[in-house]
């Protein structure tokens, strides 16, 4: 391992800088000085300057990562190597559930099978660190982004980012298949208004705190290395310049001591946010905010070093910034070995690989939710004829956004996996009205018509909000369409976020929701709908009735004028609109029956010595096997501030053999009842506590407790 501290010592001040921005690739292997007018001019940066750059971003394989290497290492004059980074969000190539749908597995194993997994692919290509795990808690489905993120609970968000953490980095950052992980985006970039992309954030210190925050804590707490800040303003303050954010939230309040990266931009955005007047502003600011490393702008390069000479900025935080970076890039290795786990070879013995496609579908398959089962209609038997229709039924775009390096010519379609089961007619066009007199003889004589459809992958992701989260209007006609033929309707959605079915629920009699299932997508819609694999994912984000409903969420507030079931009453209700979701958090079915036993409380009163033990029986009543999640809320009935009618404490996933019964256990300690107090503190408040456990945020049985401090 290097003396990163001699290292700092040993460099110039602009050689300290350069550790400090982050260029994509092209800029060391071009002829840098044909590029006057390019890129390189638009940045007004030198070819010094480039070539001291600390890191790179967005590259994809190990020959152009060694080339730029190599480059860059003949060129620099302090010889630090590059550090490469890019967006590996959910599979490198050999691609996985959307987090959003493994976030739906409610199994933090399988989040961090997924990103094990990605980072091997990831780092044989010479990536050594990935730009995730996305924690930003969501309410709200128009935004593009949140099949990048894990729904609208925070402890979920925080099991989960934590699990992805653990995956990516592994046991040591040094081992050949380890990649750093920079959980993002910091802080709340979830909460944009009206769900549109780049939006304004503004949200309370409480929310922050008892909310929002919990995502990158579980990162942080796992040990990321990196924290993205958000385009956001969070109090007015955009992330990349908001000191309160990064010195005091991040770095005091949730410990963080690794690298703050920018995101694409944001630092010289915020002269567009107009709390910047020009770039030596946003250097100026950005550095004493805590922003270590510059994602493809270059105020730093530009004018950091004035700044210090000015006297402006104190040396000491531009050495405490790339003491850091240094420090990152030595327990990465790359100190001695610039080219750490690059290898051709590797990458294609890795990439498709039958373990790596067994990781995949396992983590598919758990993945799936299936939110409606009208008279058993799933599974089905093989051999029925089944008509497969929908624009997604012969198709390889089933990877999702965020996996630039899948291959959708090699991803297998739905038709093509579904085809030794039965196919006897298919077809994507979703409008009866195009359909031959033929086309719709046969269609009329199928035993089950699969529907195939939702969104494309370019209706989600970043920039790619949607005001209005509904089924396409040709969709809800087509089904109403073949509701008149009285032959069962499976509809199994592909899509990047919830989507409002109210319009076509009552027309369809199953509903398989994948999100976007990655490579093994058509593998696992199709294990599932012949009952090989009896779904069990459940909701993490609500399914509104309506749009008009959002932001929606289980974790809500009580009000002050709940609804009381009247609606001449001046109570919380809207008069066109029921109040609850189509689809509850939480929520979703298996093809077999769980029976909720009793509650049981170790006592009716608990003390921070004295954990609460609850308990219960579960039974499968079912005649197949099959895993249910168990899910333990609470509701603090008295709080300093008001707290959200139950929350999501705990939850188990079983496997339960038909006929069988599981005794399911919680343990609930004092630390899972604190939040913070509008004096900042963290901590919990003795009282009464309304226990509920069962299989969604609304099927629930329940118990009351008391909590009291322990007596001296
Ligand atoms: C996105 C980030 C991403 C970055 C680098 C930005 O536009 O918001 O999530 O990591 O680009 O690709």
């Amino acid at each position: 391992m290097a003396n990163i501290k001699k290292v700092l010592a040993s460099l110039t001040i602009d050689e300290k800088i350069g550790q400090l921005a982050q260029l994509p690739p092209f800029f060391f292997i071009k002829d840098l000085k044909k590029e006057v007018s390019g890129p390189l001019a638009k940045l007004s940066i030198t070819e010094e300057q480039v070539f001291s750059a600390g890191s790179v971003l967005g590259i994809g394989g190990p020959e152009e990562m060694k080339q730029v290497q190599d480059a860059y290492l003949a060129k620099s004059t302090h010889k630090i190597p590059l550090m490469f980074m890019a967006d590996v969000i959910h599979g490198y190539k050999t691609i996985f559930p959307v987090p959003l749908a493994i976030a739906s597995s409610w199994n933090p194993s399988l989040a961090k099978l997924a990103s094990k997994v990605a980072a091997a692919e990831a780092s044989s290509s010479g990536i050594h660190v990935t730009y995730a795990p996305m924690a930003d808690l969501s309410r709200d489905p128009r935004w593009g982004r949140v099949m990048e993120g894990y729904g609208e609970d925070g402890l979920l968000a925080y099991r989960m980012a934590f699990a992805m953490t653990e995956g990516f980095q592994g046991e040591s950052l040094l081992a050949e298949d380890s990649i750093a992980a920079c959980v993002k985006h910091f802080a709340a970039y979830g909460a944009v208004e009206a769900g549109r992309e780049y939006n304004t954030v503004d949200i309370s210190r409480y929310a922050l705190f008892n909310y929002f925050l919990k995502g990158y804590q579980g990162a942080i707490d796992a040990g990321a290395r990196l924290v993205m800040t958000s385009f956001n303003t969070f109090e007015g303050k955009p992330a990349t310049t908001n000191e309160y954010l990064l010195r005091h939230v991040l770095r005091e309040f949730l410990n963080f001591k690794g690298v703050v990266i920018s995101d694409y931009d944001s630092a010289l955005e915020t002269i567009e946010h107009r709390t910047s007047l020009d770039q030596r502003d946003v250097a100026n600011q950005a550095i004493k905010a805590g922003l270590d490393i510059e994602m493809a702008s270059t105020t730093y390069l530009k004018h950091l070093k004035q700044l210090i000479q000015d006297k402006v900025v104190p040396l000491k935080l531009l050495d405490e910034a790339v003491l850091r970076v240094l420090e990152l890039k030595n327990d990465l290795g790359l100190f001695e070995n610039p080219y750490k786990s690059m290898s051709v070879e590797k990458e294609k013995s890795l990439v498709y690989s039958h373990a790596h496609m067994d990781a995949a579908l396992k983590v598919s398959l758990e993945s799936i939710v299936l939110l409606k089962n009208a008279n058993q209609t799933l599974p089905l038997k093989k051999g029925v004829k089944i008509a497969l229709l929908g624009s997604h039924h012969n198709t390889g775009q089933l990877l999702g956004p965020w996996s630039w390096h899948g291959d959708r010519t090699l991803t297998q379609t739905i038709q093509s996996a579904m085809t030794p089961y039965g196919v006897y007619f298919s077809s994507a066009v979703e409008d009866l009205e195009q359909y031959s007199k033929e086309d719709l003889r046969r269609l009329k004589k199928a035993d089950v018509i699969v529907l195939c459809t939702g969104e494309l992958e370019s209706m989600s992701g970043e920039a790619h909000s949607r005001a209005n989260p509904v089924m396409f209007k040709h969709q809800t006609e087509f089904i109403k369409q073949l509701k008149a033929f009285g032959i069962p309707i499976v509809l199994v959605l592909v899509n990047g976020r919830p989507i409002v079915l109210t319009e076509v629920v009552s027309h369809v009699d199953a509903i398989v929701e994948t999100y976007f299932l990655g490579t093994q997508s058509a593998l696992a819609i199709t294990k599932t709908l012949f009952g090989e694999n009896n779904p069990s994912g459940k909701l993490t984000m609500s399914f509104p009735r309506s749009v008009g409903q959002i932001p929606l969420y289980y974790n809500h507030l009580n009000t002050g004028r709940p609804f009381n079931g009247d609606k001449k009453s001046y109570t919380s209700f809207y008069l066109d609109e029921d109040n609850e979701p189509l689809f509850p958090f939480g929520f979703g079915l298996s093809y077999t029956q769980f029976q909720y036993g009793t509650i049981n409380v170790s006592s009716s009163l608990f003390t921070p010595k004295k954990p609460l033990v609850i308990s219960l029986l579960v039974k499968n009543a079912g005649l197949l096997d099959g895993f249910e999640t168990v899910q333990l809320y609470v509701s603090d009935l008295k709080s300093e501030v008001a707290l959200p009618v139950r929350e999501l404490k705990d939850f188990k996933k079983v496997w339960i053999k038909k006929g069988k019964v599981e005794k399911v256990e919680f343990t609930l300690t004092v630390d899972q009842l604190k939040y913070v107090h509008s004096n900042g503190d963290l901590t919990w408040d003795e009282g009464e506590f309304v226990i509920a456990v069962g299989s969604s945020s609304v099927h629930l049985k329940s118990v009351t407790v008391a909590l009291k401090k322990d007596s001296k």
